[in-house]
């Protein structure tokens, strides 16, 4: 492509300050900064260049009367130019001078100027708050990413990489890398498969965590491990999920439960205090049955009061011996008859039978209402919504399905009239921890028992006979840790006996001959002196993107995929060329066939 300005070499042109660093204090100093040209104001005889780096705006002064050479080069300049500019720094005049810039006491007056490369008109502009549809932002990513916003997460993730490892260096954790072909690990979703050339017919799984060779690296004696770790699931995404996405896994010998948050509960307040908030600790922990039934949710959001059974105050509205629920979100005012009739319907498509109108309650059962209001806290202004089951009890536990749809209303209802209570402040931060998970979760699809957590999750001590005898009241030694609604961490206390691994295999399905053939490495390390263990792992991007004010992930990682798990720059993933295939021993089929 031909250029369509003459274009100046780098040579050995070296910058002396950054755009952002310049105050009144450096005023007659000579500087030479680098930058993007943000914007030119031509106005004649003065043309203005407010320059861009990573630390900021500068802006440059060319006086057509100082250097008409330097001038005329300035006029070719445009937006997203690559440029140098020599000069020295001035006081703005008093009227000039932007109190909303850092450097907006000074400018620099040019002397020379290099254009180091020219850009194609950016698809956008690269300002605060321009709105850009999604699509275009992640074609454009690398313009994308030069946005300030993009830049501040870009920046503020990398300082929290930081702060993750000087905290677990500083605990005496060793950084230990654990492969990527591998094979497939049990973390629910489905594994991406790599295939080998060497080996036509077999498989490479990239790893959905580093799980098995962080317990094997504690079979292998180094007691403390951490990673910081890219690990891949082909699951359905959303907001908060990614195809590849980042763990810090932490993996430790001997603890118990309240060693591994003594590892954790520091590391997030430092990493809290790096994006410029101060967290107490330590958390609060909950087990998973109290977080069922106060907030119907196994990562509550504790920004919102929570919810409390009252079928013994209304025994009447309750259905089917199950839980009647009352959800309270304060300071609503009354919703309005459309507003009620939406929520009533959210609720119904969840199989609860809502009792909407706080008001004929109110006339209706006035005493056991004042009763309800009194166990919640009601205010006048507080929205009071009951709701029972509609139909038949469902699951193997039948009340948790209840909590379960009042939670999904409670937080639609405290979602919808945010702009009300004001409760879901994104700054207010509540960390907790949810312990005493159950250790298997019913499979409809399958027909069987699977682990909640992963199978190598040590159950509760005095629970071991309820892996065979009564699976659905039987409790791991596991535990989440959750911000605001969101499931942060998870980990667990391992098994570290080769008995107790084969009966948790046998109870989720797994035949003898299955659990060799998928993890008898594991099993065979097991039988090699493997101490007791256990560790964690947050999610990275997750802790990132809440630090940052973000609502998706997207937007703390550099190079995200879509929903449908493309990536629009690169065009991937992407056909290959037959000869690929056949060097691989690969044919195409369709999918399901
Ligand atoms: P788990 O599967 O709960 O546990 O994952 C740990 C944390 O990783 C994050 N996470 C994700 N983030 C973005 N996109 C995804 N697709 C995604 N999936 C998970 C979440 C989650 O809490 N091996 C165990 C940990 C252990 O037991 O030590 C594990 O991987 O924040």
């Amino acid at each position: 492509m031909e250029t369509s300005v003459v274009l100046d070499f780098l040579g050995d042109l070296r910058r002396t300050h950054m755009c952002g660093d310049l105050r009144a204090s450096d005023a007659g100093q000579t500087v030479l900064l680098m930058g993007w040209a943000h914007r030119r104001r031509d106005h004649g005889s003065v043309i203005f260049i407010d320059m861009r780096d990573r630390t900021g705006h500068t802006q440059a002064i060319f006086h057509e009367e100082v250097d008409a050479v330097v001038h005329k080069r300035a006029e070719e300049v445009r937006a997203e130019y690559v440029i140098a500019v020599e000069g020295v720094v001035a006081h703005r005049s008093k009227e000039t001078i932007n109190p909303n810039m850092p450097t907006g006491e000074v400018e620099v007056v040019a002397s020379k100027i290099w254009i180091l490369n020219e850009s194609r008109t950016p698809p956008f502009p690269m300002e605060e708050h321009v709105e850009v549809a999604e699509e275009v932002r992640l074609k454009y990513r690398y313009v994308d990413l030069r946005r300030p916003q993009m830049q501040r997460n870009i920046i503020l993730r990398s300082k929290i990489a930081f702060a993750v490892r000087q905290q677990l260096t500083g605990q005496g954790f060793m950084e230990i890398e654990t492969p990527y072909m591998t094979r497939s690990t049990p973390e629910g979703a489905r594994d991406y498969l790599v295939p080998s050339r060497v080996q036509p017919g077999t498989f490479y799984a990239l790893p959905q965590s580093p799980q098995i060779f962080k317990q094997l690296l504690m079979i292998a004696g180094f007691e403390k491990y951490f990673q910081i770790v890219r690990c891949f699931r082909d699951e359905d995404l959303r907001a908060d999920r990614q195809p590849e996405f980042t763990q810090i896994d932490i993996e430790m010998s001997y603890p118990q439960q309240p060693q591994i948050f003594a590892v954790v509960e520091p590391m997030v307040q430092e990493v809290c205090k790096v994006a410029g908030y101060q967290v107490a600790t330590p958390f609060p922990r909950i087990t998973y049955a109290v977080a069922m039934e106060n907030y119907g949710s196994d990562k509550p959001d504790m920004r919102i009061p929570p919810m409390h059974p009252v079928q013994d105050l209304l025994p009447e509205l309750a259905n089917a011996g199950l839980p009647l629920v009352a959800i309270h979100i304060p300071a609503c005012g009354a919703p309005s008859r459309k507003e009620r009739d939406e929520f009533k319907a959210f609720g119904q498509e969840r199989g609860l039978r809502v009792y909407d109108d706080a008001k004929r309650l109110e006339r209706d059962y006035p005493g056991q209402m004042a009763k309800v209001r009194e166990r919640c806290g009601a205010k006048e202004d507080s929205l009071l919504v009951l709701a029972a089951w509609a139909g038949e009890p469902k699951g193997h536990r039948p009340a948790e399905t209840v909590f379960q749809a009042c939670g999904q209303l409670r937080l639609h209802c405290a979602n919808k009239f945010n702009d009300r209570h004001k409760l879901l402040d994104p700054k207010n931060f509540q960390f907790l921890w949810v312990v005493d998970f159950p250790m298997f979760e019913w499979n409809d699809e399958d027909n069987r028992w699977v682990a909640a957590h992963h199978p190598f999750t040590s159950v509760h001590d005095e629970d071991i006979d309820l892996l065979t005898a009564d699976p659905a009241r039987c409790r791991a030694k596991s535990y989440d840790l959750v911000l605001n609604g969101v499931e942060l961490g998870s980990g667990s206390i391992r098994i570290h006996r080769r008995d107790v691994q084969a009966k948790v295999f046998a109870a989720v399905g797994f035949s003898d001959d299955e659990a060799h053939r998928r993890f008898g490495y594991l099993l065979d390390a097991l039988e090699y002196g493997a101490p007791p263990h256990g560790g964690v792992a947050l999610g990275l991007d997750r802790l990132v993107m809440i630090l940052a004010g973000e609502s998706s992930i997207r937007e703390v990682i550099p190079f995200p995929k879509t929903a449908r798990g493309t990536d629009l720059m690169s065009d991937a993933p992407a056909a290959v060329p037959d000869k690929a295939l056949r060097e691989l021993g690969l044919a195409l089929r369709t999918p399901g066939k």
